[in-house]
Order: structure tokens, then sequence, then C-alpha cells
């Protein structure tokens, strides 16, 4: 578990955009701090991060780094205390939250599956609170559910507790792309599944994010992941933004932390190989289930 952090920066709300040469990005996190507990916890530390419209990102970062605060500033499930965050250029504080939530697909920690609704009732309840007809929202839950690759015959009609955890987890994507955002934010998607689902998970979720051209921001404690999904991967540790780059930037960091972070896949790799019968590690075919 991070630890709390010796300080708060208390940063000045939102300015004007400095630099408007450069194209806006998706995502702007500027300067922005979250305590709790009357200030007491200090959740977020002054990050400063942008997200290029297009982008993939990964957070990674250890329990109780601050990440899944982060990710909740952006769409005002909770609010800053200081700093701003802007998406599109706009800063949140003069939006409408229930707006800029439509605006963001959000893929929950826990899945958030509400218990009590059938998948499409899940899939489709963000259109229906916009007042899409029954007949539409139909067509987008099999839409999404072709897109996903769960069967319409098999998995519509379904609750939560009759799923997998996999197919849970394709009902959580489903159901954050339903209001068609074109920003995704995602709480370790991916987290509690096993590792042959993980990974083609990860591979769909990676297709669709080029095929809608979406903006993805993925929360992971898995490095492997976040290098082999993401574009660019920002590390957290107590609540501080540690270092972002793409894997071969952060590979100069001076930061040990993030040097053993990255280090951590390889090294696991070169055990297994050196563990497994060469032709386990060269000749597995592809199993994972769809
Ligand atoms: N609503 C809240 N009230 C009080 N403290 C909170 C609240 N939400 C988060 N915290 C605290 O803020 C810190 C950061 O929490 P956060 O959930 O952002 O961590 P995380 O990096 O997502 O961790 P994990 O990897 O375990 O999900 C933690 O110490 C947590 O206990
Ligand atoms: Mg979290």
């Amino acid at each position: 578990m991070d630890t709390q952090p010796s300080r708060l920066v208390q940063a000045p709300p939102c300015g004007s955009i400095a630099d408007m040469t450069s194209p806006t990005p998706a995502i702007a996190f500027e300067n922005v701090a979250k305590s709790f507990d009357h200030g007491r916890l200090i959740a977020v530390d002054g990050v400063s991060l942008t997200v290029a419209q297009g982008e993939f990102l990964a957070i990674v970062g250890g329990s109780g780094s601050g990440k899944t605060t982060l990710l909740r500033l952006a769409n005002r499930l909770i609010e800053t205390d200081g700093g701003c965050v802007r998406i599109r250029g706009d800063d949140v504080q003069s939006l409408d939250p229930i707006a800029l939530r439509r605006r963001i697909g959000y893929v929950f920690q826990s899945g958030g599956l509400f218990p009590h609704m059938s998948v499409a009732d899940n899939i489709g309840i963000t259109p229906r609170l916009l007042g899409t007809p029954a007949a539409e929202i139909s067509a987008r839950v099999d839409e999404l559910l072709d897109l996903v690759r769960l069967d319409r015959g098999r998995h519509r009609d379904r609750f939560p507790h009759q799923l997998s955890g996999g197919e849970r987890q394709r009902v959580g994507v489903a159901r954050a792309l339903a209001a068609k955002p074109d920003i995704v934010l995602m709480d370790e998607p991916f987290g509690a599944l096993d590792p042959l689902t993980r990974d083609a998970l990860g591979e769909d979720y990676r297709q669709l994010h080029r095929d809608l051209r979406l903006t993805t921001v993925m929360i992971t404690h898995d490095m492997a992941e976040a290098v082999l999904l993401a574009d660019r991967i920002a590390v957290m540790r107590s609540g501080r933004l540690l270092a972002q780059g793409t894997p071969e930037q952060l590979s100069s960091s001076h930061e040990p932390y993030v040097l053993q972070l990255l280090c951590t896949p390889r090294r696991q790799a070169e055990r297994l190989q050196a563990l497994l019968p060469q032709s386990a590690s060269n000749d597995a075919p592809s199993m994972a289930p769809r």
C-alpha cells in the first residue's frame, strides 16, 4: 500500500489555455489535487498529465497511489480540491456532470453492473436515460454484444450472476460504449481474469479503440499489459505522477521505482524461459477464449 505523501499542492483554478497552437488534448489534468478526510489523506497531489485525442494511455502504480481517484476526477464522479481538469479544452467545472458522463464511457474497477438488471438492460441504461426509443436501444444492444463478442441469443437476457468474470467485463465495456462516447476510462477492466481471457480481452479492446477512434485511459497493475496495449504509460506513486512516456522513454527514467516496474515483465519472461521446456515457450497455439 502506498503511504500518504507529505504535501498537497494548492493549485490555482483553471486559467485560460496558454498554448493555442498545439492540438487540444482529449483530457488535460492541470496541477490537479484531491484529498479526503478533511485534507488529512492526500490522494492526488498536483498531477499534470495530458491525453491526446486518439491516444491509449495506461496508468500504472501501486495500490492506493491515487489512480482511481484521478480517473474519477475526469468525469466528476468526484470533484477536485485544486487545479483543473479539461475535456477537449473545456473546464469540467463548466460542464453539466450528467452530460459530461454521457460523453465519457467508464468501465468500473469491480465491473459495476447492476445485479438486478439483465445484460441488455445494463448495456442500454445510458441510452434509456437519454430517452432513446426502445427499438433503437434494442438494436444498439445487439450491435454492442457483437462488438464485444458476446452471443446475442445466449447472453442478452442473462443477469450478471449468470455470467463468467470475462463475460461480465465484456458487458461492462459494452455499457461504457453504449452512448457512443469518444473517450473511455477503464479502471482495471481485466484485473480479475485468467491470463488467456485477459490477453484476448485486451487485444479485442485495443482493436475497438482503433476502429472506433477512441481516446482511452486504462488503469492497470500489470506493466506487461500496459506496454502491450498502450501508446504511453503514466506511473503514479503516493498521489504523484512519477513519470510518463512511451515504454522506451520510461526505460531511460531516473526513478528506480519506474525502472523496477518496467524490468519486472522482462525478468518474469526470462525466468519462465529458463523454467519451461523450449517447445512450451515457442510453440504455444493461441487458445484465447472468445
Ligand atoms: N472516498 C474516499 N474517502 C476517503 N479516502 C479515499 C476515498 N477514495 C479513495 N480514498 C483514499 O485515497 C487513496 C487513493 O485511493 P485510490 O482508490 O485512488 O487508489 P488506487 O491507486 O486506485 O488503488 P488500487 O490500485 O488499490 O485500486 C487511498 O489511500 C484511498 O484509501
Ligand atoms: Mg483503484
